[in-house]
């Protein structure tokens, strides 16, 4: 349960933490935000977590509402005053609020910043990657900037309620050429024939994601052979394995796409190993 909530400065009860009604996070999605887990109390690649976060409030000209050593702190009450030792930290900065207006406010107008911490069942990506999960693959009808963590998450949350009415767990979106781009909250992966793991290169149409880059660090810990580049939906069936990556799922087996099996339609081995290592290649940090 979430008891206490950072908001602008003052640590407010859960059912009182508000943001004002014409924040332009509310108005105009003018907000970035960041997912972080929580292993056992502490944080799960956090430097690259903060750099992002850092790098979508530049690519926007939100201002930083502080230093990543204060932002640390308040993750850190949020944690403790939560005591969370498995979950989440969310965090959200929003241009401010003032008047409704297309055009930026004013110099000086603060950010909104909230973050939260939630606690999760201990295990349960594990458990559920036993099984693995299906995808449903949906046309690609999110902006040009997807490489910027924003809160414009319409297409993805109507994408991910599509994938659910077909009994898939995550959706993947797929280009006017045909390639899977990413997960509708993850990175996509598959693994050729010859044991090759493939993802799509970065560039802004996907989100670089902080465990997508740690899975990589283990990867080449494992001697495996990496390609960034995109695959088709035909492919991805083709291939041995496919999963999926994120913060909340680390490294999670697809099994079905579109309710065909990729290879026997089972975990698949590498998913396996890559998501033993995570935790041992990711930094992990006190809150
Ligand atoms: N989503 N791609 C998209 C579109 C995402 O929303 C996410 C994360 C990722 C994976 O990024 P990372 O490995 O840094 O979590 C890729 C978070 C978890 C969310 O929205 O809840």
């Amino acid at each position: 349960m979430t008891r206490i909530v950072y908001v602008n400065g003052a640590y407010k009860r859960y059912e009182e933490a508000a943001v004002h009604v014409e924040d332009r996070g509310f108005q105009f999605a003018d907000a970035i935000y960041e997912v972080i887990e929580v292993l056992d109390g502490r944080l799960v690649d956090a430097t690259r977590h903060l750099a992002r976060l850092a790098r979508s409030l530049r690519e926007l000209r939100i201002p930083a509402p502080m230093s990543d050593a204060a932002l640390m702190l308040i993750i850190d009450q949020v944690i403790r005053r939560n005591r969370v030792r498995y979950g989440i930290v969310y965090m959200q900065v929003t241009r401010g609020a003032g008047p409704r207006d297309f055009a930026l406010p004013p110099a000086g107008t603060p950010p909104t910043l909230v973050v939260l911490a939630r606690s999760q069942r201990k295990g349960w990506s594990a458990v559920l990657a036993e099984t693995g999960i299906g995808v449903k693959t949906i046309p690609e009808n999110r902006w040009g900037r997807c490489d910027i963590k924003t809160v414009m998450l319409l297409p993805a949350v109507l994408a991910k309620d599509e994938a659910r009415e077909n009994g898939a767990k995550e959706a993947w979106f797929v280009d006017a050429q045909g390639n899977v781009t990413e997960g509708a909250s993850s990175n996509a992966w598959i693994v050729t024939a010859d044991g090759t793991l493939v993802t799509h290169p970065l560039d802004p149409q996907i989100l670089p994601g902080v465990t997508r880059a740690t899975v990589m660090d283990a990867a080449k810990l494992e001697g495996l052979k990496i390609e960034e580049r995109a695959f088709s939906k035909a492919e991805a069936l083709r291939s041995r394995e496919a999963f999926v990556t994120s913060a909340t799922n680390i490294v999670m087996p697809v099994v079905t796409i579109d309710g065909v099996p990729v290879g026997d339609g089972k975990p698949g081995p590498l998913a396996h190993r890559l998501r033993l290592r995570f935790h041992h290649v990711a930094e992990i940090s006190a809150g």
